[in-house]
């Protein structure tokens, strides 16, 4: 078990890889706090592990709480993922103030907030050559751009450049910040950026498209949750001591490929 002893909070984690890591996290033996909005999340219905913990990561005052809660119960936090997020699928022409500040408030505030109120428990932990780890979530969006994505595309960017801010400010600490960066992963955020309806943008199926996706990756797939969780395990590991401030691309070759033309 790579995480045994290890005290972990997860926000977004009734999501669709939010749910992948707090399952993986739990089979490594962490004591796993499950934070997110609701039970259900982004999956109602679906099994729930780990700790709940009601956490509106926009509002500083839950930031708080949970934070102390858990103070009170491990005393101190080595992990930290914030997995919380949201798409807005629009042009800026299309989005409205309040849909860019929401995006922002979830996206960035939120990572922000957590982070903040996380710091004295990730020092706590970080004792004896033994690293904390904060792993943020960004997005091969932050790099390139899907087209009708510009506020989350705007978001992601920001994640990637606070991330490294924090892993300079608080590398000395012994608390290692970075970002995972997915490409297409199978969860609800991907189902809705496919189709909200059944039926894709342009009338085809969602199997159609689909198929249409997994066929832009070189590796001819897309991602899934538990591939996510894979790297996060690696990350929040004793293994991970020296990666630092790093954005770590997982997108099975998406972003490494020109565009091919279509003939
Ligand atoms: N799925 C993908 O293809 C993909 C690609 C790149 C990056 N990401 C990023 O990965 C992370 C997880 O995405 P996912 O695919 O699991 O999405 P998801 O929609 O399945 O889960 C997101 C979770 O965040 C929670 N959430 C939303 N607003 C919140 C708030 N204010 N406070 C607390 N929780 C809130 C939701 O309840 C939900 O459970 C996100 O940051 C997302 O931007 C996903």
């Amino acid at each position: 078990m790579r995480l045994a002893g290890k005290t972990a909070l997860i926000t977004g984690a009734r999501g669709g890889i939010g749910r992948a890591i707090v399952a993986r996290f739990l089979r490594e033996g962490a004591d796993v706090y499950a934070a997110d909005l609701s039970e259900d999340g982004s999956l109602p219905g679906q099994v729930s592990e780990g700790r709940f913990i009601k956490l509106d990561v926009t509002c500083e005052a839950d930031a708080i709480a949970a934070m102390a809660r858990v103070g009170d119960e491990a005393g101190k936090l080595d992990i930290l993922v914030n997995a919380a997020g949201i798409e807005i699928e629009k042009t800026i022409e299309e989005t409205s103030l309040e849909e860019w500040n929401r995006s922002f408030a979830v996206n960035v505030t939120g990572t922000f907030l957590a982070c903040k109120y996380a710091l004295p428990l990730l020092r706590a932990a970080a004792k004896d050559g033994i690293t904390s780890s904060v792993i943020n979530f960004g997005s091969y969006d932050g790099f390139i751009a899907d087209p009708g994505l510009a506020a989350y595309c705007a978001t992601k960017g920001a994640v990637h450049a606070l991330t490294r801010a924090m892993a300079c400010d608080h590398g000395p600490e012994g608390i290692r910040v970075n970002a995972i960066c997915p490409g297409y992963i199978d969860t609800p955020m991907m189902q809705s950026f496919l189709t909200g309806d059944g039926v894709g943008g342009d009338g085809k199926s969602v199997e159609t498209m689909k198929q249409a996706m997994r066929d832009v990756h070189p590796m001819r797939t897309y991602g899934t949750p538990e591939d996510i969780a894979n790297l996060v395990t690696w990350l929040a590991s004793d293994e991970a001591r020296y990666a630092a401030g790093q954005l770590w691309v997982l997108d099975g070759g998406l972003s490494a490929q020109v565009q091919q033309m279509k003939l």
